[in-house]
């Protein structure tokens, strides 16, 4: 059963949280401009990301006010200054964010309103969050206009000219490490995720070999009540089948498996397929798997 929102019809409103609820986390783009007087202007764009590495090239958009279709601050100021830095939100700093991301009157400053530091750029006017982890100065390309209604969104396409990354987040080997960022996600409503500790996972994907895929695993596994889209991914993913011809007969004997596969109990073998891949012995179960097919199935 599904619950389906056709566009056509729907309050904008409603659509917008169907909308934002579906697509995300997004990334945050905490977006610092300068005024025509040279005040700055700080706030926070979720419609965000990254498009093209080379060149380098970052979007965010701008909707015009819902209330009279006007333009909002960022965009009028980098429509007609040119230049922008967008500031990585982390956990440290996304209840000041927050306070940035209020509509305040033009000419306000939200580095005041919101507490944070403006640091001086290299390469472009506009100032850096000094409490951002990593900030990226940011020359305009070009701006796409998707309507003209409140809501309408308008792509602010730039061109990346540095990153600055705080040192401590990278590591021995020039890479980032995802717990010392603490990037902050945006998800609908006020509800936000952050991307650290227990919340990020590691999936690694072959490299040099396709791999495996779920056709390799017999109908009986791929079939199973028991295991789940997640377990079979992690035999499917692998990038070419363990060798078994290395192993001797006495290595390739698994007393638990001899004991499942006299009993009439598929479930329980499957169970312990189970056991063997979450415990990361995905070569062993595929051993089993391939070695002793079994001609009962459990299915859902
Ligand atoms: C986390 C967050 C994400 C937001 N993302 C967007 C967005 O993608 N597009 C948009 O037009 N407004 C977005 N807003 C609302 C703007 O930040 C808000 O309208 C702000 O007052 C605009 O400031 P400005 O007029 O100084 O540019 C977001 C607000 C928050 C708190």
């Amino acid at each position: 059963m599904y619950v389906t929102i056709q566009t056509e019809g729907q309050s904008p409103r409603d659509f917008y949280q169907y909308l934002i609820g579906c697509v995300g986390p997004r990334p945050i783009a905490f977006v610092s401009t300068l005024d025509k007087e040279g005040s700055s202007n700080l706030a926070p764009y979720s419609f965000f990301n990254a498009f093209s590495s080379n060149p380098p090239i970052v979007v965010f958009s701008s909707s015009l006010r819902v209330k009279d279709a006007t333009e909002k601050d960022t965009l009028h100021n980098i429509r007609h200054q040119g230049e922008a830095v967008i500031n990585m939100v982390n956990y440290a700093i996304v209840h000041q964010m927050a306070i940035a991301g209020i509509e305040y009157p033009s000419g306000i400053d939200e580095f005041k309103k919101s507490g944070l530091t403006p640091l001086a750029s290299q390469w472009v006017k506009p100032f850096r969050v000094a409490e951002s982890p990593a900030s990226l100065e940011c020359r305009l390309e070009q701006i796409v206009s998707l309507g003209e209604g409140g809501g309408a969104g308008h792509l602010i396409v730039c061109r990346v000219v540095a990153i600055h990354i705080r040192a401590d987040i990278i590591d021995e080997h020039h890479r980032i490490d995802p717990h010392k960022m603490d990037l902050m996600g945006r998800l609908g409503r006020s509800y936000y995720v952050r991307a650290s500790g227990a919340a990020v996972h590691t999936i690694v994907q072959p490299i040099t070999h396709p791999a495996i895929g779920f056709d390799a695993i017999p109908e009986e596994y791929r079939h199973s009540a028991v295991l789940t889209g997640q377990d079979l991914a992690t035999l499917a993913g692998l990038e070419v089948l363990p060798d078994f011809t290395a192993i001797s007969e006495s290595e390739g004997q698994d007393e638990t498996w001899n004991t499942l596969t006299r009993g009439e109990a598929s479930e329980e073998r499957h169970r312990y397929l189970q056991h063997l891949i979450r415990t990361g012995n995905v070569g062993r179960a595929w051993r089993l798997i391939l070695t002793n097919p079994q001609k009962d199935r459990i299915s859902s």
